[in-house]
């Protein structure tokens, strides 16, 4: 095996090396390419078997981008995506062709936002679920019903309910399909797109509840993307908070929500709300200062300079690396140290 593809600790299910992302941004007359988006930036990420990796930041810091770059090769993207596969091989997801891109269509897979949008109304739960049985393992007849039924029993379902459409069911049972669908040929790392964000608030702990069984039952890895940071808190195990492409803050959750160590996720945790009535008033909601620059023409130095309010003359010319200021704690700030900044706590 070439040095490029050492992952390191066996442990480690994912890692991507200077992962960037650059989307062409085509104007005028002929479609010139006038720039390009930098929707990821030189993301450095390891994820380790059985944990669950939340991601978050505002709309539009490019977590979708790079959990569909874990997923799949994509011709925008540099850098290096590495896989462990269940036989112990090192994948290079930007060169899966083959055999191998096979396996990690198999062992690689995603739950989608929107269990209305993602079902074929006119496929009944068991051509819904039986797809990618039939697709990636070749399974057909009764082999393929029985790990069908199998799966909806699994997320909580009657088998009984292989012959319905998805419009006979509420928007957290779709919700169910869609995870069986996601689950039944066995992955093993499977990231998670604002998962349950559709979902009333009523619904959405019972789904996060069974996304926790089922890691535990199938033993999963999950990579947990959201906006929303009390969804994160709560099932994550450690998480990685993104700002204009960039991976800004990287920590175990509890530390993260109780001391930020970067402003920007100081902001963010400030405008979670407060489910205690009586503690709602002692804490400060941080307001950033104008919007989010333009990821075509990101400020120089601190890509957060513009909207932080620590900010000094070294943030506005220096970039400040992603570096550990303890340890397991990764934060691009360079006055992370001298900060005291407010946590959830
Ligand atoms: N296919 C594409 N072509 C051009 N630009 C794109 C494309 N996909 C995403 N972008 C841009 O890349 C940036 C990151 O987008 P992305 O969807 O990854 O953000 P996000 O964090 O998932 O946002 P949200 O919370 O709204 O889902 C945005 O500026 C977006 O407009
Ligand atoms: S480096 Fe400066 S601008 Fe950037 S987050 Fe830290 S204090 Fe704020
Ligand atoms: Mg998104």
């Amino acid at each position: 095996m070439p040095d490029d593809m050492e992952m390191g600790d066996e442990r480690t299910v994912l890692l991507t090396r200077d992962l960037s992302v650059r989307f062409p941004v085509r104007r005028g007359p002929g479609s010139r390419v006038t720039g390009h988006v930098r929707a990821v930036e030189g993301v450095n990420l390891r994820i380790e078997r059985r944990e669950t990796l939340g991601l978050v930041g505002e709309s539009g810091c490019g977590k979708t981008t790079l959990g569909s770059s874990v997923l799949r090769p994509r011709d925008e993207a540099t850098g290096q995506v590495l896989y462990r596969s269940a036989d112990g091989r090192v994948l290079d997801v930007t060169a899966l062709r083959g055999e191998d891109l096979a396996t990690y269509r198999r062992e690689v897979r995603m739950v989608f936002q929107d269990p209305h949008a993602s079902l074929n109304p006119r496929l009944t739960l068991l051509e819904i679920i039986g797809e990618p049985l039939r697709v990636l393992l070749g399974l057909s007849g009764t082999e393929l019903e029985d790990r069908a039924a199998e799966m909806l029993r699994r997320v909580g379902l009657r088998p009984g309910h292989l012959r319905r459409y998805p419009h006979a069911f509420s928007g957290g049972e779709r919700q169910r399909v869609s995870i069986a669908r996601t689950l039944v040929p066995g992955p093993r790392l499977v990231v998670a797109d604002e998962a349950v964000s559709a979902l009333d608030v009523s619904v959405r702990s019972q789904i996060l509840n069974l996304l926790q069984d089922l890691q535990d039952e199938l033993g999963l890895t999950y990579l947990f993307i959201s906006h929303d940071l009390s969804v994160v808190q709560h099932l994550c195990d450690r998480v990685a908070v993104m700002y204009l492409g960039r991976i800004v803050e990287l920590s175990g959750t509890d530390e993260l929500y109780a001391r930020p160590r970067h402003p920007y996720t100081e902001a963010l945790i400030s405008a979670v709300p407060v489910p205690d009535p009586r503690r709602r008033g002692s804490r400060e909601r941080i307001r950033l200062a104008g919007d989010v620059p333009d990821p075509a023409d990101p400020p120089a130095g601190c890509p957060f300079h513009t909207r932080c309010r620590y900010a000094t003359e070294r943030c506005v010319t220096e970039e400040p690396p992603l570096r550990e200021v303890a340890p397991g704690r990764l934060v691009a700030c360079h006055h992370a140290e001298d900060l005291r900044l407010a946590g959830a706590g």
